[in-house]
């Protein structure tokens, strides 16, 4: 059903070994915060996924109706609710692959940053459950700001004794997904032919696209450049200035992490050729973290993809060493406040 929808057109040559998948794939995926605006069409979207047996739904409030509505869709999974911190470890036993977009959302006037204070107790709390219950996990953080948020994550799976850097992952599949659509309407090209690399980080000028490693191999004028890294550094303000108050990216979200779910899940079951954008743990720059293409495996990060750095435009270069400081100072952010507490 979904294998390939969500795949460029460069991505689904790699699905041609498909057919070597395991028929009998059955994994199970937590979502934490699945009753809010990304959780719920995100439950739906990988409730179509062949590779789950089970889809695991957990948030403070409000759980029990989306489960009882997604679970009549007669698509293999099994859902099933967990409501409130008492179920939360409960929700976590043998899953494979846990989702966080727990959190609250931008409104007009907010940047990412300014939602750290309520998002980084939040995620605090659900990674010190993930590592008493499934530490052996895949971890997709989508709660913003991701910047600080995944480096909040590990050094909470440090404090516990359980962090695998290969395992721990910041959603940014959406600057991918909206590279590749923006790119495509400016050069008329067909989407499902278009990749662009993200890099940096996932907030403002943090969010670099690489637009002159572009598949297919395509050339922009100057302006054409500032005008697409902007716009798709600006898209999520776009929609939170769209919404008006009711909240930020939830559908395009959804998409882009139910594409960067069903990737790992076509990891874990043996796909060989799985590259995915995704801020991590990272050697390529000075940073601790930092986003770029990985390709992935069984075991989670198998390798970071390098080359994309090498033969930067020079409005690219100038852009990537602009974004250090403030990326820097994001995953600093972060440190600090998961060491400062008790
Ligand atoms: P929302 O407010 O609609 O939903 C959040 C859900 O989290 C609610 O159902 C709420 O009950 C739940 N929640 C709150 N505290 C919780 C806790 N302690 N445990 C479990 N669940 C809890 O927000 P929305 O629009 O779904 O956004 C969620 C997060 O995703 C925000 O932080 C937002 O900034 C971020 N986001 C990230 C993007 C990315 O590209 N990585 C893109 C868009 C949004």
């Amino acid at each position: 059903a979904l294998r390939g929808s969500f795949a460029s057109k460069a991505q689904k040559s790699s699905q041609r070994s498909q057919h070597h998948l395991n028929p009998q794939a059955s994994y199970k995926v937590a979502i934490l915060g699945a009753a809010g605006g990304i959780g719920q069409p995100l439950a739906l979207l990988i409730k179509m996924s062949p590779l789950v047996s089970a889809l695991h739904l957990y948030d403070i409030a409000n759980v029990k109706g989306v489960a009882a509505d997604l679970s009549h869709c007669n698509t293999p999974s099994k859902v099933l609710d967990f409501t409130g911190a008492s179920e939360l470890a409960d929700s976590l036993k043998a899953v494979n692959v846990v989702v966080i977009p727990a959190g609250v959302p931008r409104k007009p006037g907010m940047t990412r940053d300014d939602l750290f204070n309520i998002n980084a107790n939040i995620v605090k709390t659900l990674v010190e459950a993930v590592a008493d219950n499934c530490p052996d996990a895949f971890i997709h953080i989508i709660s913003n700001p991701v910047n600080s948020t995944v480096p909040i994550a590990a050094e909470v799976l440090k404090q516990k004794g359980v962090y695998n850097p290969k395992k721990l992952f910041g959603v940014t599949t959406l600057d991918v997904v909206r590279a590749n659509t923006f790119v495509a309407q400016k050069k008329n090209l067909k989407l499902i032919d278009v990749d662009v690399p993200v890099v940096g980080g996932h907030a403002g000028i943090t969010i670099l696209p690489l637009l002159s490693k572009t598949k297919p191999s395509i050339s922009f004028s100057d302006e054409e450049v500032q005008e697409l890294t902007a716009r798709i550094q600006n898209a999520g303000t776009e929609v939170v200035e769209a919404k008006a108050g009711a909240g930020s990216a939830t559908l395009s979200m959804a998409y882009g992490a139910a594409r960067f779910v069903e990737s790992s899940l076509r990891a874990l079951d043996g796909d060989g050729d799985v590259y995915e954008c995704t801020f991590v743990q990272s050697d390529l720059t000075e940073l601790p973290f930092f986003a770029s293409r990985v390709k992935i495996g069984k075991n989670g990060v198998e390798a970071i993809i390098s080359s994309d750095l090498q033969g930067l435009s020079e409005y690219e270069k100038k852009a990537l060493e602009a974004l250090k400081p403030e990326l820097k100072a994001s995953i600093e952010k972060g440190i600090a406040f998961a060491q400062k507490q008790p």
